[in-house]
């Protein structure tokens, strides 16, 4: 397997579970040391332990700007250096048409899934341009580009990290630092577990490949955008949906 990663420090968070446990996986199996982020201490763990050396897992919660602060110091203090943030941690929320959409609902999609890409990024930055740069990749979806019925909250986190992902990729472009998101279709992960199967099963057929993404193939494609090979690559929503969007 190529070594990518040699020599490199990466932090990817929401990495005790589903896409951020295979980009994990993946950034330390091509040389990085990695920062197993997670709201879920246990799950951090778990994961830290079956990559081995190459990893240590670290408890943030990403809605709390002091918390990224903090797990960005220390992945500075334990490697001396950051090049690699994949800022994935997110969860679905609430299911409801947006005039019934419970309040509480939406202010917790927005603080984890917008609000934390922001602090992550916010935090990762000056670390990364301390270092002389580095390639950020945070998880949109395809619910960046396109809506969904009952998830109001979701899609709006998504289309916002979108945004930031362009913007932030315009202002450190001269830098040194690439900022790029990923759209990914419905993957087989747990964050799917609450949905019942026959969701699972009318969601899948939505995809022109007929079933979902794996976790696996989200992270080959944070792993290129995290990679030199993705040096031209900036300010990019890359997709890995099965063709939803195509539609
Ligand atoms: P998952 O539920 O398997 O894993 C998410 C991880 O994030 C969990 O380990 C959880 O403990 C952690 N997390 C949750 N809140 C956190 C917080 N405040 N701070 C730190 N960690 C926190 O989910 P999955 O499916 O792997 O999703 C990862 C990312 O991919 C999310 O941003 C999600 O929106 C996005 N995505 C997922 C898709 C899917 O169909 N599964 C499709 C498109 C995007």
């Amino acid at each position: 397997m190529d070594q990518d990663f040699a020599g490199k420090v990466a932090v990817v968070t929401g990495a005790g579970s589903g896409i951020g446990e295979a980009t994990a996986v993946l950034l330390a199996a091509r040389g990085a040391k990695v920062i197993v982020a997670d709201l879920d201490a246990d799950a951090a763990g778990r994961v830290a332990k079956e990559i081995g050396d190459a990893a240590v897992p670290y408890t943030v919660d990403v809605s709390d700007p002091a918390a990224c602060e903090a797990m960005v110091r220390a992945a500075v203090d334990m490697f001396g250096r950051l090049d690699v943030a994949v800022n994935n941690a997110g969860i679905g929320g609430p299911q409801a048409p947006a005039g019934e959409y419970p309040l509480d609902g939406w202010r917790q999609v927005i603080d984890v899934n917008l609000n934390g890409v922001f602090y992550c990024m916010r935090a990762e930055i000056p670390a990364m341009l301390a270092g002389g740069g580095g390639s950020i990749v945070n998880m949109a979806s395809i619910l960046g580009s396109v809506g969904f019925g009952q998830a109001v909250a979701y899609v709006a986190a998504k289309h916002g990290v979108v945004g930031m992902t362009k913007t932030a990729a315009i202002d450190y472009a001269q830098q040194g630092i690439r900022v790029n998101s990923i759209g990914p279709g419905f993957i087989d992960t747990p964050l799917l577990a609450a949905a019942d199967q026959e969701v699972i099963a009318g969601v899948s057929a939505l995809h022109p490949i007929g079933r979902m993404g794996r976790s696996a193939e989200v992270a080959e494609l944070a792993a290129f955008l995290a990679s030199d090979k993705a040096s031209n690559t900036t300010g990019s929503y890359l997709l890995t949906d099965g063709g939803y969007t195509a539609q």
